[in-house]
C-alpha cells in the first residue's frame, strides 16, 4: 500500500473506528505486512467506504504503528498511533475490561480504574484531533462504537462545521447498570455530541434518551422510538440531537453470489467428505469472546450426545473461533475453559480420525467460510448478550436453495427480526437442547418455511440500506425515514 497525500481541501466523509478495515503487523526484520481486521464493524462499513471514496481514521491494530496516511485499495487510511501503555490502557483496559463488559449485562465483571480512564479520554482526543485533520469543511463524520463514545463532543469543539453521526455496534445497557460507571456523565456528553446517535435497537435508544434527561437534565421527546422512523430527541442548547434504531446488516447479495459460484460449492461439498459426510453438521463462527456463549453450545451438545439425542456417528460440530484480545485476563480464562470442553467431549464421544466436535482457533478466509456456511446443515448462534450478531444473517445470506436451520439466541439484536430461528434463552440449558434437537431434526419442509422467510429480510435490508438510512437522517433528508 502506496502512503498519500490527502486533498487540501480534506476528506467529504469519514468513519472514525477504533480499528481500520486492515490490522498492520511488523515482521522481526521490520518490515510491515496488512490482513484483514476481526468483527461485525469491520465487515458492515468496508462495503459502504468502498463505494463512497471516503477515509477511515482508526488504529493500525499494533502499539507504534502510525504516520501518514496510506491510500487502501479503494479508501484514504488514516493511522492513529497509539503507545503500547494506550493500547493496554484504552483498548484492553477501558474499552473491553470496562465498557465492554458493562454493556453486555456484566457476564464478567466491569473493573473501573481512574488511569484507564484518563487514557480513554486522551485517546479520544488524539482521534477527535486526527479528524479535525483531515475533514473537509462541512464533511460528513460518522464516529463507531463504544471505544471513542467522547470523540463526537470533542469533535464538535474542534470543527463546529462538520455533521457528526455516531453509532454504537454493541447493546446499550439497561439504566440500572449504566448507572455502575463512574464517569456516566461525561459518555452521555460526549456521545450527545453528535448530530444523529444510532443504536441497533429501539430499547437501547430509549434507554439513552431516558439517560440524557436523567444524568444531563437534557429536555427530551417523549415519543416511542421506532425501527428506522420515530427518533427521539434531545434539545442540548441550540441544537437538537436526534436518537433512532438502525439494526445493521451484512452485504447480502455479495454473499448469496459467493456462495452459488462453482467452486464455493464444491468446496463445501470437499468440506463435507473432510468432515467425514456426516448426515448432519453443526457450525459455529465467532470472535473468541465470553459474550457469545460458545462454552453454553457446547455445554447443550455435550448433554445432547450423552442423551442419545445427537449421534456421534452422524452428527458433528465444528466451531470456528478467531482469536480476540488475547492479553485481556477474561478471554484467556474463556480460552482455556472452551478448550476444555472440547477436549472432554472428543474424550467421551469421539474415536480415532473421527473427532465429534472439530475446533479451529484461527481466522477463516471470507471465502472459506462462505463454503463453511454452504455446508452446515445447521447454525448455532447461542450468545449471553450481541448488539446484533451478523454470522446469523451471513448464514441465511448463504443458503440459496432455502435449505438449513438457525438456532438463535433471544438476546441478541438479530433476534427481533429473524421470528423463524429455532430461539432459545441460552441461560436455559434445556432450551438451548431442545432448539438444537428441533433444529437437527426439523422437517425439511418446515426448514425451508422458515429460511426462506428469514432470508428475505436479510436480503431486503442490507448493509446498504442501513447506512443509507442511517446517513439520509444525519444529513436531514428525511424527517421520519420509511419503515
Ligand atoms: P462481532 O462483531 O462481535 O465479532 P458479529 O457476528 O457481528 O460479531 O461479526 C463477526 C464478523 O466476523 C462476521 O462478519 C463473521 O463472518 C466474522 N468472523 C467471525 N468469526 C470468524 C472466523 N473464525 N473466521 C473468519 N471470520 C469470522
Ligand atoms: C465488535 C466491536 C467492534 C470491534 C470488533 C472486533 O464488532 O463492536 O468495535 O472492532 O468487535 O474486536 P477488536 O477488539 O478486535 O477490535
Amino acid at each position: 500500500m502506496a502512503a498519500a497525500e490527502i486533498s487540501p481541501e480534506g476528506a467529504e466523509f469519514i468513519v472514525v473506528a477504533n480499528r481500520l478495515p486492515v490490522d498492520v503487523e511488523r515482521a522481526p526484520d521490520g518490515t510491515l505486512t496488512w490482513k484483514e481486521a476481526p468483527g461485525g464493524l469491520v465487515t458492515a462499513l468496508k462495503p459502504i467506504l468502498s463505494a463512497r471514496n471516503g477515509a477511515w481514521v482508526g488504529w493500525p491494530g499494533s502499539p507504534d504503528v502510525g504516520g501518514e496516511p496510506i491510500e487502501g485499495e479503494d479508501m484514504l487510511l488514516v493511522p492513529v498511533k497509539l503507545s503500547a501503555q494506550e493500547v493496554e490502557e484504552h483498548y484492553e483496559g477501558f474499552s473491553n475490561g470496562s465498557l465492554w463488559p458493562l454493556y453486555h449485562d456484566v457476564i464478567v465483571k466491569p473493573e473501573y480504574h481512574r488511569e484507564w480512564w484518563n487514557t480513554y479520554v486522551e485517546v479520544n482526543r488524539r482521534f477527535a484531533e486526527e479528524t479535525a485533520k483531515v475533514a473537509a469543511k462541512g464533511a460528513t463524520v460518522w464516529v463507531q462504537d463504544y471505544q471513542l463514545q467522547l470523540v463526537p463532543k470533542m469533535l464538535r469543539m474542534l470543527r463546529p462545521d462538520v455533521k457528526i453521526g455516531f453509532f454504537l455496534h454493541i447493546p446499550f445497557p439497561p439504566v440500572e447498570l449504566f448507572m455502575q460507571m463512574p464517569w456516566r456523565r461525561e459518555i452521555i456528553e460526549g456521545i450527545l455530541g453528535a448530530d444523529l446517535v444510532g443504536f441497533h435497537l429501539p430499547g437501547g435508544a430509549q434507554n439513552f434518551l431516558y439517560l440524557a434527561n436523567r444524568l444531563a437534565g437534557y429536555p427530551t421527546s417523549k415519543n416511542t422510538i421506532g425501527v428506522r422512523s420515530k427518533f427521539g430527541v434531545v434539545t442540548v442548547g441550540f441544537r437538537s440531537v436526534r436518537v433512532g434504531a438502525f439494526p445493521i446488516s451484512i452485504d447480502s447479495a455479495e454473499l448469496a453470489a459467493t456462495s452459488k459460484l462453482p467452486e464455493t460449492r464444491k468446496r463445501s461439498r470437499g468440506l463435507r467428505k473432510e468432515l467425514g459426510n456426516p448426515e448432519k453438521i453443526m457450525l459455529g463462527v465467532d470472535r473468541l469472546d465470553y459474550t457469545k456463549g460458545i462454552d453454553v453450545r457446547l455445554r447443550a451438545i455435550g448433554e445432547l450426545y450423552r442423551e442419545g439425542r445427537l449421534d456421534p456417528e452422524r452428527h458433528v460440530f465444528v466451531q470456528l473461533a478467531t482469536p480476540s484480545r488475547e492479553r485481556v485476563e477474561s478471554y484467556k480464562a474463556m480460552r482455556n475453559d472452551i478448550e476444555r470442553q472440547v477436549g472432554r467431549i472428543n474424550g467421551d464421544f469421539g474415536r480415532v480420525g473421527h473427532p465429534v466436535v472439530h475446533y479451529i482457533h484461527k481466522p477463516v478466509p471470507r471465502n472459506e467460510l462462505v463454503a463453511f456456511f454452504g455446508a452446515a446443515d445447521v447454525m448455532l448462534v447461542t450468545p449471553l448478550r450481541d448488539g446484533m450478531n451478523l454470522v446469523a444473517k451471513e448464514y441465511l445470506a448463504c443458503r440459496t436453495d432455502s435449505s438449513g436451520a438457525l438456532v438463535l439466541s433471544e438476546f441478541t439484536g438479530a433476534a427481533a427480526e429473524l421470528r423463524q430461528a429455532y430461539q432459545c434463552n441460552p441461560h436455559d440449558l434445556e432450551g438451548v437442547k431442545n432448539a438444537i434437537d428441533e433444529a437437527v431434526h426439523q422437517d425439511p419442509e418446515d426448514g425451508k418455511r422458515r429460511i426462506r422467510t428469514m432470508r428475505r429480510q436479510v436480503l431486503q435490508y442490507d448493509v446498504d440500506r442501513w447506512a443509507r438510512s442511517f446517513l439520509q437522517t444525519l444529513s436531514g433528508q428525511v424527517d421520519e425515514a420509511p419503515p
